[in-house]
Order: C-alpha cells, then structure tokens, then sequence
C-alpha cells in the first residue's frame, strides 16, 4: 500500500472541468485580434466575483520564454488581480506569485497582505500560476497531452512573474517601487525561488511552509507521514492507536463476501463502492488535510473546520464505547472533515470534486516535483517505501514522460542550503507552523542575518497568511507582527539605497 504519491495539495481521484479559456494566434507583441478580443470579454464575463476587494486583469504572456522556437512568442491569458486602494505612487508592491489553483481561492485565503497594505501603502498583486483557473495557454485543451503540458512547469511559472511584474511596473509608472513576493507551501517556493532567481525584481520573499527541501532525500522520507501521526498522537493517544488499528480492519472487513456493501453502508456513500481504495484514500485525506489545517480558529481552507480540528477529531474517537469497531470510529472522524457543514446528504467517495482547480499538480509531480515519502513503522499509516521504478512507470503511463527527480535540486539548491544561502542570497522569511507536515521539509533553522526562519509549534499550514480575527491566540499575533517588521526593514533599505545612489 503506497501512500497516494502525488500531492502538495493533492490526492485528488477525480477532475472537474475547468472553465473554457484561450488560445490564440503566434504574434509577437501581441495586438488583441478580434477572436483574442472576444475571449478577453468571455473570460471577464465569467469571474465577477464581488466579494473580493480586487480586480481582474488578463495579461497577454508569452507560451515559452526559454526557447525561439515559432510557437515561442505564442500567447496566453494570464489572469491577475489587483488592489491600488491603499497604494501611493513608487510605494512597494506586494505580489503573491499564485501557485497550484484558482487564484481567488488563494487570495480569498491570504487575508494577511490586504491587513498589512495600508501601513505600507502597498499595491496588492496575485498572479495566477500558468495552467491553473483560468490562465490556460492551450484553453480546455490545456491537460491534452505532454505536448501541451510540456510548458507547464516552476521555471516557466517565475519567468511568468517576472514578465508579468515589470510590465505592471511599466504602466504604473511605478520603476522606482520594490517588490515583495508572498507565497504559501508551493507558492511560498516559487516566492523564495524568485528571490534567487530574480533579484533584481523582487528586494524580498515571504515564504510561508514552503518545504523547498522535500526533494531528492534532503529530508528523511518518511517525515511527512511521521509528522501527521504525531499530531494524531499528541491529541491523544488512543486517537493515533484506533487510526493505525483501522487499516487491517477496512482489509479484514473487505476481503469478506459483503465487504463492500456493508462497508457503502456504513461510509453512507452515495453509490455501492467499487473497491476498498477509495475508502482507504477517503480517509488519508480527511487525516492528512486536517492536520495540515490543524488551525487555533474556525477556517475554511480545504473544508469549513471547527479550530483545532485534529483535537476535534480526536475528541469523537475517544467518545466512542471501546467496544465499537475501529471503522466506525474513523468514519465519524472523517466524517467531520467531510460534513461539518452538516450539509451532506451521502459522501461520494469514488467521485470526488475538484473544487479549487489543482488537477494539473499530477503532471508537475510526475515532471520537477518529485517528492519521495514513505510510512515508517511509527507512522499511523500502513507502513510503505517509496519504489522509483513504479511510480515513474506510472507518469510515463499516464503522462507518457519520465521525472527528472533531480531537476529542482539542481536549478534551485537544496543540499546544503544553509552554507550555501548564508553566502549567495538575503531577505528571505521561512515562516512554518510544526503542526503542519510539509514544514519538516522546510528551512527550520536561520541561515544569516536576512534570512529567518519563523516558526512556530502550534501554528499549521500557512496559518500566519490567513486574515487576523479576533481569537487569534498571542504566539500568532506575534508572528504576523514579526514578519510585518522584517519586511519594513527591507523596504526601509531600499528606499534609503535608492536616495543615496
Ligand atoms: C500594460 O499595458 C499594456 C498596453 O496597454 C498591456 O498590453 C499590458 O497587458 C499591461 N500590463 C499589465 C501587467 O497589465
Ligand atoms: C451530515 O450531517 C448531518 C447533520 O448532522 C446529518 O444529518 C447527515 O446524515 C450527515 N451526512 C452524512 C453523509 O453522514
Ligand atoms: C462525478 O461527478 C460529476 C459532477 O459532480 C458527474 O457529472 C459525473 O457523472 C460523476 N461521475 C461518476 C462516475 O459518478
Ligand atoms: C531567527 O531569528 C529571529 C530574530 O531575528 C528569531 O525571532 C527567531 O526565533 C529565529 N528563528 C529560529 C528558528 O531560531
């Protein structure tokens, strides 16, 4: 039993739709024709969206900027939006460099940067990542094939941004402004990767659990999973004993003659289960999600949660009489994951909905994002290795190529980072909370003056990025208020460096 391999966000089964953009004809700077003209006003048509104080732009962005190839200077729509209320001329520009989803969920979820904008007068930018929502070079044919998907990936995704910002920059008048690049797990990647990379664009980066060490064996392999148990286990002990227990049960109970109906039964699905999988991955979700979510306050990011949703879970396992099955226990866990809107009339577990748009992550962790992870025999999930061999079978299956695991470590760095960014990089904020997986794959430790590591026990899957709210506890507020100053120094910097020139 491998754990499902290939997700930053991700253990997706099933893909809904995505809406219909674009594609248009090879032009070098590119003036709108009629048929780009008429995409350009279905696209607005389709995303009013009142609810968020930002506006929608398309930008015209080149298919290929590392080749000059004819289809090169071919492009696309690439949605953004933008925020100049609480912007003054040459003030600095914050930009979220958008990653694996639509990028109005990742905005709607970085409330963080609109409470900041005002004391810096900051203009607010969120670029959505190529090949997610709606900025979809080859418009629904965008998943075809690797022809299509070929163009998808980290490097072209920066160059997008850089593209992208000094064009805004340009139309802003605005050449003088420094920008500050924001992201959270892979988009708190490419914002520290930008950084690197792009220097002379962005004076900083706020990575937010960014786990750009998760490559190659940089990090133990099997920490991810080992980091979910424990906080299973530091809820309650007995919680992480029935999960762990529950696997051999779900075998036991479907390798029985009526296995499968009485197991539609008690999971309440919509349909008869075809097979055991589905449950089996149902429930990883619902464990791993939710411990990547593990926030102080009630939240809505993958799924409306009550705060501290591991505990919560927890709480409704140790409820049970002992004598109940192991089953039925993590089914009503899981089943606050999945209903705690209390809306659900039966879980479709063969058939979930892809509601964010984060499909396209199965070709870029089949392509760059390699991440092995394994269960170790500590872990609360069947314990498995991490079989190379098979899983690039796989992506040649289903994607028809091979990985390039040692690709991200060879264009980004990794090994060694601390040596390494101590001497060639600055002004970079790691900010990780330890209840959360993926900050064991991150930078922990501070490596120089300017490149901090913020973390914290308690905070969860980029919990500092969320809007402030009234409950937030003290240790966050903190945080929040710590990278705010950090970041003002950068800017102090620059402005002072740009008057002595
Ligand atoms: C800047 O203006 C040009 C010309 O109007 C336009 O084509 C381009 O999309 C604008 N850039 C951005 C980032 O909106
Ligand atoms: C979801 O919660 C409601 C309210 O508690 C309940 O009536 C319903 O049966 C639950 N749905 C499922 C599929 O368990
Ligand atoms: C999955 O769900 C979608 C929409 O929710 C529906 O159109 C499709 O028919 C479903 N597929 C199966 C196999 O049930
Ligand atoms: C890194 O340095 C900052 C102060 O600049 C400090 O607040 C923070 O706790 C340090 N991080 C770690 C992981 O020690």
């Amino acid at each position: 039993m491998a754990p499902p391999s290939s997700f930053l966000f991700l253990l997706l089964l099933t893909i809904s739709a995505t809406p219909p953009p674009i594609q248009s004809t090879p032009t070098f700077f590119p003036k709108p024709t009629n048929y780009q003209s008429s995409l350009l006003k279905q696209l607005a048509k389709s995303n009013p969206n009142p609810k968020l104080p930002y506006k929608t732009h398309y930008f015209p962005q080149i298919l290929d900027h590392f080749t000059f190839q004819p289809q090169s200077s071919k492009i696309f729509y690439q949605k953004y939006l933008i925020n100049s209320h609480y912007w003054h001329k040459n003030g600095p520009i914050f930009v979220y460099t958008g990653n694996e989803g639509d990028i109005e969920w990742f905005a709607a979820n970085t409330g963080f940067m609109l409470d900041i904008a005002p004391k810096f007068n900051a203009l607010l930018v969120f670029i959505e990542h190529r090949f997610y929502g709606q900025s979809m070079p080859f418009g629904k044919k965008s998943y075809k094939s690797a022809k299509t998907l070929g163009y998808l990936n980290s490097q072209q995704a920066l160059a997008d941004f850089a593209v992208l910002i000094r064009s805004l920059k340009k139309n802003y008048s605005s050449e003088a402004s420094p920008v500050v690049v924001f992201g959270g797990s892979y988009g708190g990647m490419l914002a520290a990767w930008f950084r690197l990379k792009y220097p002379h664009i962005a004076i900083g980066a706020l990575a937010s659990s960014a786990p750009i060490l998760q490559f190659d064996d940089i990090t133990p392999w099997s920490s991810f999973y080992d980091a979910v148990s424990k906080d299973y286990k530091d809820a309650s002990l007995n919680c992480y004993e029935v999960i762990k227990g529950s696997w051999q049960e779900l075998e036991d109970l479907s390798a029985q003659k009526l296995g499968l109906a009485e197991l539609s039964k008690t999971f309440k699905t919509c349909k008869n289960l075809q097979s055991v999988y589905s449950v089996r991955n149902w429930l990883w979700e619902a464990f791993v999600y939710t411990s990547m979510v593990n926030y102080p306050t009630e939240a809505n990011f993958m799924m409306p949660l009550p705060a501290y949703p591991v505990q919560a879970m927890c709480k409704i396992i140790d409820g049970f009489s002992t004598r109940a099955t192991k089953i039925s226990k993590v089914f009503a866990a899981a089943s606050m994951y999945y209903n705690y809107s209390q809306t659900e009339k039966c879980f479709d577990l063969e058939n979930e909905t892809d509601a964010h748009g984060l499909s396209g992550w199965g070709w870029q962790a089949c392509t760059e994002m390699v991440m092995p992870m394994t269960c170790s025999d500590d872990s609360m999930f069947p314990p498995s290795s991490f079989d190379y061999k098979d899983f690039a079978e796989n992506c040649r299956k289903k994607y028809g190529v091979m990985p390039r695991p040692h690709w991200i470590t060879t264009e980004y760095g990794g090994s060694r980072i601390e040596q390494v960014l101590k001497r060639s990089g600055s002004n970079i904020i790691f900010s990780n909370g330890m209840q959360d997986p993926w900050s064991r794959g991150s930078v922990l430790k501070n490596i120089s003056a300017t490149i901090i590591a913020l973390v914290t026990k308690q905070g969860a899957h980029h919990v500092d990025f969320r809007s402030a709210t009234k409950e937030d506890p003290d240790w966050l507020v903190q945080q929040r208020r710590q990278e705010e100053e950090i970041i003002q120094s950068w800017v102090d910097e620059y402005y002072r460096d740009i008057k002595h020139r």
